[in-house]
């Protein structure tokens, strides 16, 4: 059988093969009602549960127990011929569902429902048998299948199709099978569709971050699920008539590059992760209230960059490194309603650096740039702060001074914990530019349930600078002892580790103990540190949050 949502091609068993043993175990646990999948396959309601035929004789005496089990199987073989009547009339008139009533059908208590094209399927019993995980399933409750088959190509074969007929319930109700349509004087009616797996911040503008299940799924993160930071709405630009406006400098020449021009320069491909500075910012309010969305640990992802060099551009267009402080200013093409364009800006002597490897990205993982990151062209810039990551790129300009955008100016700045909304200057703070050491784990989830024996703990690091991530230690008891995780994904370059490390560490789990305090801390090439707890680091905005991850889980008895 094979995964509905999730793709993982390390197993070492078949997808047939791993389901098949996850049902031996699942149906020994059914033991008292044999019939059941096969009756819930079929079955068109959730009345038929009390129904399910059982098979316990605890109680009978010998004379009478051969008529009763008897009885039973001719009332079982009644049960099933019965269920199967109803099968077949359920693919003569299927049963009718709308979305609203699937979208109701999203947790084990009103029963697990998804959707592939017009057909609805109750996939309850097969939540256990995932083998991704049923959280991983989970994510598709109540919704469509396709944006997570779509993603995770290994589900479009016809045996998993097969698979999930067993489960078909019903159909979409004709009206509910057109996707539904946007008022016209929504400023965000052209924002592009998402994927459903996004855990959604805010929805105008369109903030959303990838679960953590999903986030280390993979060292490349696929672009539906690469986490999304907007301030504004989505600019709908045409490649056609698409120009950057690159001020010259004073005497000098302006370029107007289209992105014809702009493949002529030498092609630059990079692997980097990009970070927001909000990043884990939620547990930043549950120490103290801050200003800001709420990320969890998801604003963080990773992807292929390509594209021209930033320091080939700015020599083209006759800048060169000068002796006095420079600052490349960067604008978006989204504007605010009073034609405020979000801008932002880093140092200059970075921007002409080749080994700085600054990008005017026009490919992301070997696509053209998603219009959620940037389409056509984004500046990407490794080992810094997402913010200064500019998207529809419409304008880059050499100034004596930093960008006078409110995002350079008065946002993205880090202050001390005493600092509050009455006292705080904006001024005296520099913009954050490259990001501290930071790590978390992804799996296991808090508050999940794990065997005793032994646990996989998963998650990823990463530092700011190009600085490479040398170690990350894992606690199982809060920090008292520690344990070395292995650190996989690709081998980092000296002073040029623009990418995440992902690490997993299994360790067993200490005998008699009913909860652990997992934790985890990495430790970069210039032996900086997560610092232990949020106190030190909070900050009104809510941003740099890199303390120690914390995930309580329970132990299996
Ligand atoms: N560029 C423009 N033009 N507009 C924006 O809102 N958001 C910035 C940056 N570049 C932003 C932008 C912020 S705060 C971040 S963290 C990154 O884009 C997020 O990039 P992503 O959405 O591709 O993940």
């Amino acid at each position: 059988m094979a995964n509905l949502v999730n793709l993982r091609p390390s197993l070492s068993l078949s997808y047939d093969q791993e389901c098949a043993a996850k049902r031996t175990s699942l149906s020994s646990r059914l033991k008292s009602a044999p019939s059941r999948l096969y009756i819930r396959a079929c079955s068109t309601d959730d009345s038929l549960q009390p129904q399910c035929p059982s098979l316990a004789f605890s109680g009978d005496n010998s004379s009478t127990g051969g008529w009763k089990v008897m009885g039973t199987l001719l009332g079982l073989g009644a049960v099933l011929a019965y269920h199967d009547h109803r099968c077949r009339a359920t693919q003569e008139s299927p049963h009718i569902y709308t979305r609203e009533e699937v979208r109701s059908h999203s947790s084990p208590e009103t029963r697990i429902w998804v959707t592939l094209g017009c057909e609805v399927f109750d996939v309850t019993e097969f939540v256990d048998l995932h083998p991704g995980g049923p959280s991983k399933l989970m994510l598709a409750a109540g919704g469509p299948l396709e944006p997570f088959w779509a993603l995770y190509a290994v589900h479009n074969q016809p045996h998993v199709r097969e698979m999930l007929a067993q489960y078909k319930i019903g159909e979409l109700s004709p009206e509910d099978k057109a996707p539904s349509t946007l008022k016209t004087s929504d400023p965000y009616i052209d924002d592009p569709v998402r994927h459903p797996a996004l855990k959604v911040n805010s929805q105008r503008p369109f903030n959303a971050e990838p679960p953590p299940e999903l986030l280390t799924e993979n060292y490349i993160t696929p672009n539906p699920i690469f986490f999304t930071r907007n301030h504004l709405p989505v600019p709908n630009l045409d490649p056609e008539t698409y120009r950057l406006h690159v001020v010259g400098p004073p005497g000098g020449q302006s370029l107007c590059l289209s992105l014809d021009d702009l493949y002529k320069f030498p092609k630059h491909e990079i692997t980097v992760t990009l970070q927001c500075a909000g990043n884990r910012r939620s547990e930043m309010t549950q120490f103290k209230e801050v200003r800001g969305l709420e990320w969890n640990i998801g604003a963080i992802s990773t992807a292929r960059w390509a594209g021209a060099r930033l320091c080939d551009v700015l020599a083209k267009a006759g800048h060169q490194l000068c002796e006095t402080e420079a600052h490349v200013c960067f604008e978006g093409l989204d504007s605010d309603p009073t034609g405020t364009a979000y801008g932002a800006s880093i140092p200059l002597a970075r921007a002409m650096d080749p080994e700085a490897e600054v990008l005017l990205a026009y490919e992301m993982n070997g696509q053209p740039l998603p219009r959620d990151h940037g389409f056509p062209v984004r500046v990407v810039v490794p080992g810094v702060v997402g913010a200064r990551h500019v998207k529809w790129l419409g304008k880059v300009s050499v100034e004596p001074e930093e960008s006078y955008s409110h995002w350079q100016r008065r946002d993205y700045k880090g202050f001390s914990p005493s600092v509050d909304w009455d006292t705080v200057d904006f001024d005296s703070a520099p913009s954050i530019q490259e990001l501290p050491v930071q790590s978390a784990i992804t799996e296991p989830k808090d508050g999940e349930t794990v065997q005793s024996g032994e646990v996989t703990i998963k998650g990823y690091a990463w530092s700011g600078g190009g600085r490479a991530v040398v170690r990350v230690d894992v606690s199982l008891d809060g920090g008292l002892t520690w344990h070395v995780a292995e650190l996989d994904g690709e081998e980092q370059r000296p002073r040029k580790a623009w990418a995440w490390r992902l690490w997993q560490l299994q360790a067993p789990v200490p005998a008699g103990r009913k909860e652990l305090n997992i934790v985890c801390k990495a430790v970069d090439d210039s032996y900086n540190v997560q610092p232990d707890t949020v106190a030190p680091i909070w900050n009104l905005r809510g941003v740099l949050s890199n303390a120690w991850h914390h995930v309580h889980v329970h132990v299996a008895p």
